[in-house]
């Protein structure tokens, strides 16, 4: 990135993933981090200290400070919804995590603000798995045709995250993860944004099942499993278990079928003929990387503000991801499959200019 100007930033939200962010930025050297918010006034004052970062705020006063243009949000799910609306009203491009809300209503307001929010406003929704090298790969190498028409696509976040159970919140003594963390929409939204940007295809309708067995302690189920329906009738299938006996399984045990290749995890196996019936798996041509690529989604985010561009994920392309599976849900609650709302890419609405 040729950075023009250093973005003015403040960070909401100081548990491990927004620590996480304001290491990658100070990292970066990109932006600079003016301001810092948490509503625990421990946790504040720390990350004042140990960043040497003197605007610390408790409370809403962080989205009128005229010294920070750009809020990044990393509260836990239910709770983005709020500073989001805040940051909106204020005028602030937004960073703002994954899943972008916990219910389909709070994710409908969210859009709803942004589009009556000021033209320029530069809002990045969390889908950090979009920054990996090798997913990006495999996005180029469905976009380029080497698979074929796809038609069926596997994608799961099978992650034990018993050790949530003890994370309780110092200050409120109660435990959102245990509360309201629903495996589909905090896991496994991740894999089935991967599958819609992979293959560039909207949901229209899911079914699901679901059980209660490894991870007692959480209020929803802890295993979870969909099918989506994409518009051209693609199938995906997308599971979420939160208390497996095992390590994270590699690359969300990706699996993509088209009628000229097949992508398993981070290989690929393409038809060099019509002919080949059994093409090898390849590794495909992209550097492997460890943890959450950070900087690569901040550096995206404040390009799209220096540039003035749209970032990687924005947020109605978020917003489709969060929603169904939020509709997976109401579909496993409800027991019948029902029909997932979609947001459209408000650029492919707009008219082409004059000329074009
Ligand atoms: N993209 C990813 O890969 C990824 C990875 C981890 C976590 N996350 C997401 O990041 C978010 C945060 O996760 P975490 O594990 O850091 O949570 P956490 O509970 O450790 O931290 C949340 C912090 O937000 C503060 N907070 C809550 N409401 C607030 C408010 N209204 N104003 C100011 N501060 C407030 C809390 O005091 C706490 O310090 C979650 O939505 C999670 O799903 C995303």
């Amino acid at each position: 990135m040729t950075n023009e100007r250093r973005v003015r930033v403040g960070i909401v939200g100081l548990g491990h993933n927004g620590l996480a962010h304001l290491r990658a930025h100070l990292g970066l050297g990109l932006s600079e981090v003016v301001a810092l918010c948490d509503r625990n006034p421990a946790v504040l004052e720390k990350a004042g200290r140990e960043f040497g970062i003197r605007r610390l705020y408790r409370d809403d006063a962080i989205y009128a400070d005229p010294a920070v243009e750009a809020i990044s949000i990393h509260t836990g799910d239910a709770d983005h919804v709020e500073p989001f609306l805040k940051a909106i009203q204020a005028g602030r491009h937004i960073l703002v995590e994954k899943p972008l809300a916990n219910s389909e209503e709070d994710v409908c307001r969210m859009v709803t603000a942004a589009q009556a929010a000021p033209a320029g406003l530069q809002i990045q929704v969390g889908y950090i798995l979009r920054f990996n090298p090798v997913f990006v790969e495999i996005r180029r190498l469905a976009a380029s045709g080497a698979l074929g028409q796809i038609y069926y696509m596997e994608g799961d976040y099978i992650h034990n995250l018993l050790y949530q159970a003890r994370q309780t919140d110092p200050l409120t003594g109660r435990n959102w993860y245990l509360e309201n963390e629903i495996p589909l929409v905090g896991g496994a939204s991740h894999p089935l944004d991967l599958l819609r940007w992979i293959s560039g295809k909207e949901v229209r309708r899911v079914m699901g099942i679901s059980n209660h067995v490894a991870f007692p302690a959480m209020t929803h189920d802890d295993c979870q499993v969909c099918l989506f329906e994409f518009e051209d009738g693609t199938i995906a299938k997308v599971a979420a278990l939160y208390a497996p006996r095992c390590a994270v399984p590699p690359y969300n045990n990706l699996r993509i079928y088209g009628t000229k290749g097949t992508i398993e995890r981070d290989t690929a196996a393409c038809a060099g003929t019509p002919d080949e019936v059994h093409p090898p798996f390849q590794p495909v041509a992209a550097e492997r990387t460890k943890g959450h690529p950070y900087e690569a989604e901040i550096v995206d985010w404040l390009e799209a503000i220096v540039q003035d561009k749209r970032p990687r994920t924005p947020l109605w392309d978020g917003a489709n991801s969060t929603l169904a599976t939020l509709a997976a849900v109401r579909a496993i609650r409800e027991r019948r499959a029902v029909e997932v709302p979609i947001f459209r890419d408000p650029a492919a609405a707009r008219p082409p200019a004059r000329g074009q």
